[in-house]
C-alpha cells in the first residue's frame, strides 16, 4: 500500500510516500521559517496561504523522486489536528480532494501520533510498550504506548510545553526566531556554574511538569544582569543563561523520564517532538538507567538499563514521513474513519484506535 502524508499543522509543509512493504519512499519539507522571523512569529493567515501554495509542488516532487504517479497512492493521510485552524484547513482541504479524484480512502491523522511513531522510521525500531516522551512546542507529556493506536497520558506540563519555554526563554535573550534551536547553540558556549535555574515540580511525585516559572526566572535574571551592565547583556553571560536554562529543563525532563519508567515497570523510552533534537537531552537520556524501588524484603534493587530511541534528526520537528507512516500504520491496524474537519484542539488520549 502507497501512503501519501500531508502536514500542515503550523510552519512546515511536509509531503511524503511511504509503502507499506518497502519503506519510505520519498519525503519533501518546505519550513515558512524566513517569512514568519520578520514578523518574530507564526502568522497564521500567511502560514495557511503558504501551504496552498507549496502542496502541490511538493507533492509532484515527492512523486518524482519516488518514481510514481498519482494513480500509485492507495491512501492519502492528512494532519487533522491539533495545530492552526487555517493550516490545518489547508491540509485537509487538499487531501481530501485528491483523495476524492483518485477515489481513494483518506485517513485523518492525530499530529503527535505522527511524532510518536516517528521512532519507527529509523532502522533501529522500538518495540512495544514504550514510554514515549513528547516534548514540541505545543506539548509536554508522557504516554504510555502499548501498541498502535493505544496511548495513555500519563502526565503532562500543567502550563508552558517544554518547546514553547525554549522560544519564550530565546525571546527575551533577544535570539531570533524561532529560538529554541539558537538557545540550544548558544548553550553549548556556556559555563554550566555561571547561573543556577530552579527545576520546577522535580519532587512532585507525579508526571506533572511546569515550564512557565523558568521562563520568568530567566526574564529576572536577564533584567539584573542589563542593569549591572548599562542595559546590555554581555555575550558570554548570555551563553552561560541558555546554558543554565537547558539545564534546568533537561534535568526535569530526565527525571520525571526516569518516574514514568518506573511507574508503567517498561524499559523502553522514545523521545519525539521538536525539542528531541536537543543536544542536551540526547546525551543525558542517552545514558539513562533506573533503579526500581525497595523488594519486599528492604532490600535495594540493582540498576537496569533503559533502551532510549529518538527518531532520526530530520523527522525530529514537523514532517510529512511521520504523517504517511503514522496513515499507513492506522490503515493497517486501526478502524477507519475520514473525515474532512480539523481538530485544532485535539487530547491525544481521545483517538480511537
Ligand atoms: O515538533 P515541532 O517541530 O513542532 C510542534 O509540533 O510544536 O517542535 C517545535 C519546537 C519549538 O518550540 C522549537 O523551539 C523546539 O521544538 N526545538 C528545540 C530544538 N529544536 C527545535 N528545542 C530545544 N533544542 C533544540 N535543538
Ligand atoms: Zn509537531
Amino acid at each position: 500500500m502507497l501512503v501519501l502524508g500531508i502536514e500542515s499543522s503550523c510552519d512546515e509543509t511536509g509531503v511524503a510516500l511511504y509503502d507499506t512493504r518497502e519503506g519510505l519512499l520519498a519525503h519533501e519539507l518546505h519550513t515558512q521559517m524566513a517569512m514568519h522571523a520578520e514578523y518574530g512569529g507564526v502568522v497564521p493567515e500567511l502560514a495557511s496561504r503558504d501551504h496552498i501554495r507549496r502542496l502541490v509542488p511538493l507533492t509532484e516532487a515527492c512523486l518524482k523522486a519516488a518514481g510514481k504517479d498519482y494513480t500509485d497512492i492507495d491512501a492519502v493521510a492528512f494532519t487533522q489536528g491539533p495545530g492552526l485552524g487555517g493550516a490545518l484547513l489547508a491540509g485537509s482541504g487538499y487531501a481530501n480532494a485528491l483523495a476524492f479524484a483518485l477515489g481513494k480512502p483518506v485517513i485523518p491523522v492525530h499530529h503527535l501520533e505522527g511524532h510518536l511513531l516517528s521512532p519507527l522510521l529509523a532502522n533501529e525500531k522500538p518495540q512495544f510498550p514504550f514510554v514515549a516522551l513528547l516534548v514540541s512546542g505545543g506539548h509536554t507529556q508522557f504516554m504510555a504506548v502499548r501498541g498502535i493506536g493505544d496511548y495513555t497520558l500519563l502526565g503532562e506540563s500543567v502550563d508552558d510545553a517544554a518547546g514553547e519555554a525554549f522560544d519564550k526563554t530565546a525571546k527575551l535573550l533577544d535570539l531570533p526566531y524561532p529560538g529554541g534551536a539558537k538557545l540550544s547553540e548558544l548553550a553549548k558556549l556556556g559555563n554550566a556554574d555561571a547561573f543556577t535555574f530552579p527545576r520546577p515540580m522535580l519532587h512532585s511525585h507525579d508526571l506533572q511538569m511546569s515550564f512557565s516559572g523558568l521562563k520568568t526566572s530567566v526574564l529576572t535574571t536577564v533584567q539584573k544582569v542589563r542593569e549591572e551592565n548599562g542595559g546590555s547583556l554581555p555575550e558570554q553571560t548570555r551563553n552561560d543563561i541558555c546554558r543554565a536554562f537547558q539545564d534546568a529543563v533537561v534535568d526535569v525532563l530526565v527525571a520525571k523520564s526516569k518516574q514514568a519508567l518506573l511507574d508503567t515497570g517498561f524499559r523502553t523510552l522514545v523521545v519525539a517532538g521538536g525539542v528531541g533534537a536537543n543536544w542536551k537531552l540526547r546525551e543525558e537520556l542517552g545514558k539513562l538507567s533506573v533503579r526500581p524501588r525497595k523488594d519486599k524484603g528492604g532490600k535495594p534493587m540493582p540498576s537496569e538499563k533503559v533502551a532510549v530511541f529518538f527518531p532520526p534528526l530530520v523527522y525530529c520537528t514537523d514532517n510529512g514521513a511521520m504523517i504517511a507512516f503514522a496513515g499507513a500504520m492506522r490503515l493497517q491496524n486501526c478502524r477507519e474513519a475520514g473525515a474532512f474537519t480539523v481538530k485544532p484542539r485535539w487530547p491525544l488520549a481521545e483517538i480511537v484506535q
